[in-house]
């Protein structure tokens, strides 16, 4: 490996694209991302090829999913000056790491992923019996290692990926090397902080349980939801006290209220001096501060999207020649690097 140019530790994390991305995707990675990207090289990707692992009967949104997540992100903060962002099929690097992971990977390591036994026995409308779905650990362990990373921030779902991205690395390392070096390092979780955001129905905030804030939500459809949102189950009357620490407004307090209005919940809550939908709407209040700044910024890319683009375009490009460095050692430590070698010498290598 190479030194960095700029001493700074490299992470890499990417998103699959699913549409717009909500409040659980803010607080479980983008806000952690946007921090980051002042204290480290950060690589930041768009994860279409995943995504096709799951809906690869239907493309007709992919492309616009993209665009979305990208605009999604630059709303939260990411700043093209300060990380690398990219879509994933435009680094066609990563699928030929993936074909060479994919020679060395043991089927048993495969079939042993936490995340790959649950969703074949949950998704049950596609059918996932296909070599991809099987092989998406190997290709996300191709994305880490393609940028030689040192963290991967990721929730506790996703640990086990990096657990095998780091097996694969050893793996490699054992049957090739490159000037009698490795070639890649193992990478390290950087597990986020798993601050529990439920949804407007109370069970985790989810796309699939239609229970969703978008960032993009204006404020009246913030407010809206807020109302339907469930509450501790024993304040059925306004007279009855409930219990903050049970209640999934209350969990939306202590992720995004500061702490005079934290206080005001609890003794408000408790002792039925306040009701639930006063309750709610300090909630929205803090929700809606957080989400305008990302709306304004966002407006400036809505109204001018080749802008937007055009930082991906961009991001693409310096990532395919970090990749392209990457899979230069690649070749080269498996013996199959396209310059020319003397036949003789050849001969000789093999002798000595
Ligand atoms: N598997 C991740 C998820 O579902 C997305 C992902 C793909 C990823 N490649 C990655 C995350 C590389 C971190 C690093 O959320
Ligand atoms: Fe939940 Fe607030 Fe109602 Fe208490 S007052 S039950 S915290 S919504």
């Amino acid at each position: 490996m190479p030194p960095r140019l700029n001493n700074r530790k490299r992470v890499v994390s990417g998103i699959r694209t699913t549409g717009k991305l909500h409040l659980g995707h803010f607080v479980g990675a983008l806000d952690n991302w946007v921090r980051m990207q002042e204290q480290y090289e950060c690589f930041f990707f768009v994860a279409d090829w995943h995504a096709l692992t799951t809906d690869y009967a239907d493309t007709s949104k992919i492309k616009e999913n993209s665009r979305e997540v990208l605009l999604d992100w630059l709303a939260a903060g990411l700043d093209p000056e300060r990380c690398t962002m990219f879509i994933q099929s435009h680094v066609p690097q990563h699928a030929e790491l993936h074909l060479l992971f994919s020679m060395i990977t043991p089927l048993g390591w495969l079939e042993r992923v936490p995340t790959y036994k649950e969703q074949r026995e949950n998704i049950t409308e596609k059918d996932l019996g296909t070599y991809g779905f099987l092989g998406y650990p190997v290709l996300q362990s191709a994305d880490i290692l393609m940028y030689q990373g040192d963290f991967v921030p990721v929730g506790e779902d996703q640990v086990p990926h990096v657990e095998l991205t780091r097996e694969i690395a050893r793996r490699f390392n054992l049957f090739y090397q490159r000037k009698g070096m490795p070639v890649f390092p193992e990478p390290q979780p950087l597990l986020t902080p798993a601050a529990k955001l439920p949804g407007t129905d109370g069970r985790k905030m989810s796309k699939s349980y239609g229970n969703t804030i978008l960032l993009t939500d204006p404020e009246p459809v913030v407010r809206q939801k807020l109302k339907t949102m469930v509450t501790d189950p024993a304040r059925v009357r306004r007279s009855d006290p409930g219990n903050p620490d049970i209640c999934p407004v209350g969990d939306l307090h202590k992720i995004f209220s500061d702490r005079e209005t934290i206080a005001k919940v609890d003794v408000g809550c408790r002792s039925a001096g306040i009701g639930c939908i006063e309750c709610k709407s300090w909630a929205a209040d803090h929700l809606v501060e957080i989400l305008n700044p990302m709306q304004e910024r966002r407006k400036k890319y809505e109204e001018n999207p080749r802008l937007a683009w055009d930082i991906l375009e961009a991001g693409s490009a310096r990532a395919r020649k970090v990749a392209e460095g990457t899979m230069n050692e690649v070749r080269e430590a498996m013996g199959m690097s396209a310059e020319y070698e003397p036949p003789e010498a050849s001969q000789q290598a093999k002798q000595s």
